[in-house]
């Protein structure tokens, strides 16, 4: 893991291997963000200059690496791009931030220690850069040959200072411990998203949930497949049943003795989706031990939570289990009978995740909470209309789904409100079961909201995220975002605790 702390210390007396400082865009080149005065000054005042020489334009995410000046006790001088330059006297934007700490920190693979000489206008900023730089200094090595990157055989970056910082500042300290606490709780999210699916089966899961809650004061309960039969729990069951790992419902409560609201986070944890009997063609199941990613985020979120000392009650529910087919799986035409009492025929075993959310959605609203808000990799129709980086958000409630997405923006995740059109309910309608767990193929992502929809208890304000897209990155590594489980939705649940702690939200 990497450690970060805010140094007092200045760029050239520094004993390190790299500083980092910012370029940002100007329509005259290159500029030199503040916070590297003293580095541009050790360059007579001409390093923009000098960036332009080696072809730095400022754009976000680029690095130039060019040797530090004479004098300077660290030998490599990184400098990365931050995007268009703020307006005159304006700031740079807590997310341009984060996006450049985090490309420099992964360009800084192999390195031990580095100074990020970047802006800290306000203690949102040195939150934003610690945030930024833990989260790029990830990677998942953890099944790699001596723990290092098999690519270029080298460990993540150790060591970060933030310079410039005022760690007597309490402002500061307190941005910089919340950064640290999300960053290090959603890097633990995105371990478990990469871990593979032969070692993370539903037990394995609920056996490091139970163990990290306990370590961080969270009361764990775990109900196994014996549990889960006696409640009735048809949909965890009827999805699980195809496995030789049986499946699990965890449940994690973070209470604060100063809390005011009750905040029901609840993930969808397949810890393997192959589609079931209705399996998934070659090319779609690849990269299905992702599909646990909501689970993951709802357990870092509480984790984080706690870590914080929020004053609001939060409850993480982990609906695990792994989609399977084999002679005792669930089939096309079978009908199970859900926690909450209703009948679901399932039309297609490959729409697993709305079955599993449905009871924990349920368990969860037995406890009458202000609100609910799952996480769920939950359709290929999200990715298809919003992309690989945006979630969509649905909700019962047009005030709540705003403010979600409005949490999600102030903490840098990409999001988008979806409707939940009510014409679409009557595709699931069943001949023999209540409901059918498939309606049209129009509007896929929204047909599955409006089945949680039906799950949710009676009064109860709740949201619904769908991350197939960002929860996991096939692509080139970008910003803070590396390859493989991202944590989407991490930062935002955390956010949405925040703002229910202090009453403006839920
Ligand atoms: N886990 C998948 C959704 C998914 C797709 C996640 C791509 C991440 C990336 C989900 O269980 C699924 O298979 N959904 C089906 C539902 C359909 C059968 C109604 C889908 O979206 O195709
Ligand atoms: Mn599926
Ligand atoms: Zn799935």
């Amino acid at each position: 893991m990497t450690a970060l702390t805010l140094s007092t210390s200045a760029a050239p007396n520094l004993r390190a291997d790299a500083i980092v400082i910012g370029v940002a865009k100007a329509a005259k080149g290159p500029v030199v963000a503040p916070g590297a005065e003293a580095v541009d000054a050790a360059y007579d005042g001409k390093l923009a200059g000098v960036l332009e020489t080696l072809g730095a334009s400022g754009a976000e995410g680029e690095v130039t690496k060019l040797p530090a000046p004479a004098g300077f006790k660290t030998p490599l001088l990184v400098a990365v791009g931050l995007g268009a330059a703020p307006e005159k006297d304006g700031e740079f934007d807590a997310e341009a931030l984060r996006r450049a700490a985090g490309a420099a920190a992964r360009a800084l693979t192999g390195t031990k220690k580095a100074g990020f000489a970047l802006p800290l206008a306000d203690s949102g900023d040195a939150g934003a850069i610690a945030e930024g730089a833990l989260l790029g200094a990830y990677s998942f090595d953890a099944y790699k040959e001596n723990g290092k990157n098999a690519k270029n055989g080298k460990a993540p970056l150790a060591e970060i200072a933030l310079l410039g910082g005022k760690p007597r500042d309490k402002a500061q300290k307190a941005a910089v411990e919340r950064a640290v606490a999300v960053a290090e709780e959603l890097n633990r999210a995105r371990d478990l998203i990469n871990m593979p699916p032969n070692d993370l089966d539903p037990e394995a899961f609920a056996a490091i949930a139970q163990t990290a809650g306990k370590e961080h004061g969270l009361k764990v309960q775990v109900l196994d497949e014996k549990a889960l039969v006696k409640g009735g729990y048809g949909g965890i069951l009827g999805v699980g049943a195809g496995s030789a790992a049986a499946p699990r419902l965890v449940k994690l409560s973070y209470t604060s003795a100063k809390a005011k609201k009750h905040l029901a986070l609840v993930g969808k944890g397949i810890t393997y989706d192959s589609g079931g009997i209705s399996l998934k063609p070659a090319g779609h199941n690849e990269t299905m031990k992702c599909d646990m990613s909501g689970a993951a985020a709802v357990f870092a979120a509480v984790v984080a939570v706690a870590r914080l000392g929020l004053e609001v009650n939060v409850t993480a529910w982990l609906a695990l289990a792994e989609n399977m087919p084999s002679g005792s799986a669930t089939r096309p035409g079978d009908v199970l009978r859900m926690y909450s009492g209703k009948t679901v025929e399932v039309l297609n075993t490959d729409a697993e995740g709305r079955l599993v959310l449905a009871d924990a959605l349920w368990a969860a609203s037995a406890e009458k909470p202000d609100a609910i808000v799952d996480v769920a990799t939950l359709t290929g129709a999200m990715v298809l209309a919003l992309g690989n980086r945006t979630f969509g958000v649905m909700a019962n409630d047009d005030a709540f789904r705003s403010a979600v997405v409005e949490a999600a923006e102030e903490v840098g995740e990409e999001s988008w409100p979806m409707p939940l059109p009510e014409h679409l309910r009557k595709g699931m309608d069943s001949p023999v079961a209540d409901i059918a767990n498939m309606g049209e193929r129009m509007g896929g992502g929204l047909v599955a909201g409006l089945f949680l929809r039906e799950f949710v208890g009676e009064g109860i304000t709740w949201a619904h995220i769908d991350i197939a897209g960002p929860a996991f990155n096939e692509a080139a590594p970008f910003g803070y975002t590396p390859k493989g489980g991202t944590g989407s939705a991490v930062r935002t649940l955390v956010r949405v605790a925040e703002l229910t702690a202090s009453g403006d939200l839920g």
